[in-house]
């Protein structure tokens, strides 16, 4: 497995990663947003590039650094994201969407700072679009559309639904509330189901293994990049 991974499989594959939490802003000093860190998209994002793909990441705000040779697009926002991923989708083969998208936004961001008053405040929020739907409507067959579904429970029922829901060709799903999995840490618990029906339980791995074995399963796609 370490020799293949060492191989530049992935040479002449162009895929697209996004990464991350979004911001959805309040106002000038206020957001909403997740948990979400990036590390998981990042390594995705790495591992492609150090087996030879193009690699463009679509990355929300946070700490992470930008990696070497990998064409990095920020965003902050969801209808960002969808702008970013809708654009750059036609020149790439393989979208892999680790974001972690705010499924809402603040139905008015206020131009200043909100002040506080006496009592409770409530805010509308509003839906934002899910780029996985809108991608399932643009996508040409060749490509390969992953995405990962974080939940806290019934895993693999909440995720084989959302991989039927956005025709993708494989989700990645992760229970967050176990330790060792999940946001802001190195490694991951998942498993990888495929639109054919299989389904690939993977150990408790670094988020960069995780990466890599999330490729070794698009590169075996029969009629896509692997072949
Ligand atoms: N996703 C997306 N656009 C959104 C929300 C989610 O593209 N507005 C993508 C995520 O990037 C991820 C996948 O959909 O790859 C699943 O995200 P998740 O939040 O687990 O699922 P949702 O469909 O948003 O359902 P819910 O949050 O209600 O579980
Ligand atoms: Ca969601």
């Amino acid at each position: 497995e370490a020799v293949l991974n060492r191989r530049r499989d992935f040479a002449d594959v162009r895929v697209l990663v996004t990464a991350g939490a979004t911001w959805e802003p309040f106002d000038p000093v206020r957001i909403l947003s997740n948990r979400s860190t990036g590390k998981m998209g990042y390594a995705v994002a790495e591992a492609a590039r150090d087996r030879g793909a193009t690699v463009t990441l679509v990355a929300g705000p946070g700490e992470l650094r930008s990696p070497e040779g990998v064409r990095l697009i920020r965003v902050e926002t969801a209808l960002e994201m969808r702008d970013a991923v809708l654009a750059n989708l036609p020149m790439h083969d393989v979208l892999i969407k680790a974001a972690a998208v705010s499924d809402y936004r603040p139905a008015v961001v206020h131009p200043s700072k909100v002040k506080k008053a006496e009592g409770p405040l409530t805010v509308e929020l509003v839906r934002n679009p899910d780029i996985l739907m809108e991608v399932s409507r643009h996508r040409r067959p060749d490509q390969v559309i992953v995405g990962f579904a974080a939940e806290t429970e019934d895993v693999e029922k909440n995720a084989l639904e959302k991989l039927r829901r956005k025709s993708l060709d494989y989700i990645v799903a992760n229970d967050v509330s176990m330790a060792g999995a999940g946001f802001a840490v190195d490694t991951n618990i998942v498993t990888i189901y495929g639109r054919d029906g299989t389904a690939l339980a993977l150990p408790p791995l670094s988020k960069r293994e995780v990466a890599d074995r999330l490729l070794d399963v698009i590169r075996d796609t029969p009629g896509k990049v692997g072949a």
